[in-house]
């Protein structure tokens, strides 16, 4: 029987993070760890699946463990695990482990759907947005905008038609030799930059809809990266202006079609999230754009906008207090449309 007092343990390994929590309705969040592969990948330029797999094996039982004992928890009542999108040997090894650990504790197991822990997360802060409101989900996989009407009730009002927002950040670093993951180290980058310096476009603002395109401001990069290596003007200080002038045109783009989803919906609440959400230059922005026009703006504390063990056990209480379980079949999709969740109720 599941109440708010029931411990979830909540497991992340969609992708290159290995993420562990416990939480429960009561006490809220207990404890939470978290191992980051982004060193032993950031040699490759980009995740490595095999390799993301095998050291989601190393880590996981060992922090399971510890974050249990740390907190002198027995066993949880229950177990959520990423069940997808993701890398398909990466989500097989949380599921795995998520589902033997609560048959072998006679407890009940559900999948989570890593964009829905991402879109709930902001809900582990005290201050918590209230449903219904706007969310913008900005990871290396997904840009997306979508009217959350309450948990598992999602319709999607505009994506990304290629590449998304952190995927164009990583992608952009690349090429301006800068490290992995590429949001962190333009943002590094972009401190030292000046503005005013180079002129990016605002991809797909001057005509109506909810939909981003980000490849082109990519390659808008490399053609100005390029540029001033052909000029011999390739100093530190310019790759300082063209990672500001990208930034600011990212942040833009995001922050232009979110004001133009709270008219089309009306809404007055706007949640950010997903790795991207993590960027100051961001919530800068938006403090200024969005409280002239009095809309509360809510992200995750920022350990939590990147991928956690914490708002998957916050996403798998939910389900789990609505009834939802899964049964023994170990079931992960590397693709997996937000919008085919039902409301939790
Ligand atoms: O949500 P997340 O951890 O993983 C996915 O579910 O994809 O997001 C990772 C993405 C990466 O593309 C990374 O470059 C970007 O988020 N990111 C940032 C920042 N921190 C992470 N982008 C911009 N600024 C940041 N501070
Ligand atoms: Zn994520």
């Amino acid at each position: 029987m599941m109440t708010p007092h029931s411990i979830i343990l909540g497991i992340e390994t969609s992708c290159d993070d290995t993420g562990v929590a416990l939480y429960s309705g009561a006490r809220g969040l207990i404890a939470h760890a978290l191992h980051s592969q982004a060193k032993m990948h950031a040699e490759y330029g980009g995740v490595v699946p095999e390799l993301a797999s095998r050291d989601h094996i190393r880590h996981l039982t060992p922090m399971i463990h510890q974050l249990l004992a740390q907190e002198n928890i027995q066993r949880p009542d229950a177990i959520a695990y990423t069940s997808g999108p993701g890398l398909m040997g990466a989500l097989l090894i949380g599921a795995m482990l998520g589902r033997s650990l609560a048959y072998a504790w006679q407890c009940p197991a559900v999948g989570v759907h890593h964009l829905e822990g991402h879109l709930l997360a902001p809900l582990l802060e005290a201050e918590a947005p209230d449903f219904p409101f706007l969310a913008l989900l900005v990871s290396g996989g997904h840009t997306q905008l979508i009217a959350v009407q309450c948990v598992g009730q999602y319709a999607l009002l505009g994506e990304s038609l290629d590449d998304a927002a952190g995927e164009a950040f990583d992608k952009a670093a690349k090429l301006l030799g800068l490290g992995y993951p590429g949001g962190p180290a333009i943002e590094l980058c972009a401190q030292q930059g000046r503005a005013h310096q180079y002129q990016f476009p605002r991809p797909m603002t001057d005509r109506p809809g909810l939909d981003f395109s980000f490849s082109g401001l990519k390659t808008f990069c490399l053609n100005t990266w390029q540029a001033a290596v052909r000029q011999n003007q390739h100093s530190q200080q310019v790759r300082a202006d063209i990672a500001y002038a990208f930034q600011e045109a990212v942040i833009d783009t995001l922050s232009i079609k979110c004001k133009r989803g709270l008219q089309q919906t009306g809404l007055s609440r706007l949640v950010v999230v997903g790795g991207v959400s993590a960027n100051k230059m961001l919530r800068q922005k938006f403090a200024s754009v969005f409280s002239q026009q009095n809309i509360a703006v809510f992200y995750p504390r920022h350990e939590f906008c990147t991928d956690n063990g914490a708002m998957i056990a916050y996403a798998g209480y939910r389900r789990l207090l609505a009834g939802q379980r899964d049964d023994l079949v170990v079931q992960v999709r590397a693709r997996w449309p937000l919008i085919e969740l039902r409301a939790a109720t």
